[in-house]
């Protein structure tokens, strides 16, 4: 395990979940996080279960759908930090017409605006300080169609985002990675409205191993970190498959006719 004395982290969706997991784990490497979230008491809780050796966190409540919540976490963001996570996102069910205006522009402002603008925000100083990474959390389903619209559609952006921008920050001393995990054990599907009680076990992945993971795979300067050997197979065959036949396989998994 590396060790990161005197380094920064900030993590969105640090309450729970996959970010949560972000937290824990930086902590361990010596980082002193910034946990976003929109609920103090929860995210000071994940401080507190997160302290090591004496490395107190700093906590910030911001609601990323805001535009006074996304500049708060920019303006912190400015400055400086060594790692940036963006692991705050959303999923919404229900058929994509029957589904509130507001609700699919809420998703987008925190799942690509706001990915987008703390991206843009800590890069300046990342790379005037040569150093620096950037993992944004996507999915596996932003690298197959088929499963969700809007979600999907979001992920998609992510993926090419971050891959887009990793060229350009060669030499620079800064790294982008995209996590695209598929199912992890998390609040997402439940605060989402999507009932996976009937899927089969062998799919699941736990949101420490899925951290974990993607904090190996910086090490090893990818830009791109699928957790989970099955899902791996699964990215690898896909592009094999004809497309309609790679929609189909996606869409069959996970109860995706009621996803937006
Ligand atoms: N679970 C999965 O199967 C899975 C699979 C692939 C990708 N992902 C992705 O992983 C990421 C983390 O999700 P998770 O599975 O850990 O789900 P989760 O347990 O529901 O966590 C989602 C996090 O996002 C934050 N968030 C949501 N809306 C926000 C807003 N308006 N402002 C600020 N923060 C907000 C939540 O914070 P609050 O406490 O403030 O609500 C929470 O900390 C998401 O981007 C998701 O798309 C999840």
């Amino acid at each position: 395990m590396q060790r990161s004395e005197n380094r920064v982290a900030l993590v969105t969706g640090a309450s729970s979940g996959i970010g949560a997991a972000f937290v824990k784990a930086l902590a361990l490497r010596g980082y002193r996080v910034v946990l976003v979230g929109r609920e103090r008491e929860r995210l000071q809780r994940n401080a507190d279960a997160a302290q090591h050796v004496g490395i107190s966190h700093e906590v910030m409540e911001a609601d990323l759908i805001t535009r006074a919540g996304r500049d708060a976490v920019c303006a912190r963001l400015e400055e400086g930090v060594d790692l940036l996570v963006n692991a705050a996102g959303l999923g919404l069910s229900g058929a994509f017409w029957t589904v509130p205006r507001t609700d699919l522009i809420g998703q987008l402002d925190v799942n690509v605006t706001a990915m987008m603008e703390t991206t843009r925000a800590a890069l300046g100083p990342m790379v005037d300080a040569g150093r620096g990474a950037i993992i944004n959390v996507s999915s596996i389903t932003g690298l197959v169609p088929g499963r969700g619209a809007t979600y999907a559609a979001s992920k998609a952006w992510a993926v090419f985002f971050t891959e887009g921008l990793a060229p350009a920050l060669e030499g620079t001393g800064v790294q982008m990675q995209v996590l695209c995990p598929g199912f992890v054990r998390t609040e997402f599907h439940a605060r989402a409205g999507i009932d996976l009680t009937s899927m089969s076990n062998r799919w699941w992945m736990e949101a420490r191993d899925v951290a974990h993971r993607s904090l190996v795979d910086l090490d090893r300067g990818r830009t791109l970190s699928i957790p989970g050997l099955g899902y791996r197979i699964l990215y690898g065959l896909l592009p094999k498959l004809p497309r309609h036949l790679g929609q189909k396989l996606n869409r069959t998994i996970g109860n995706s006719s009621v996803r937006s």
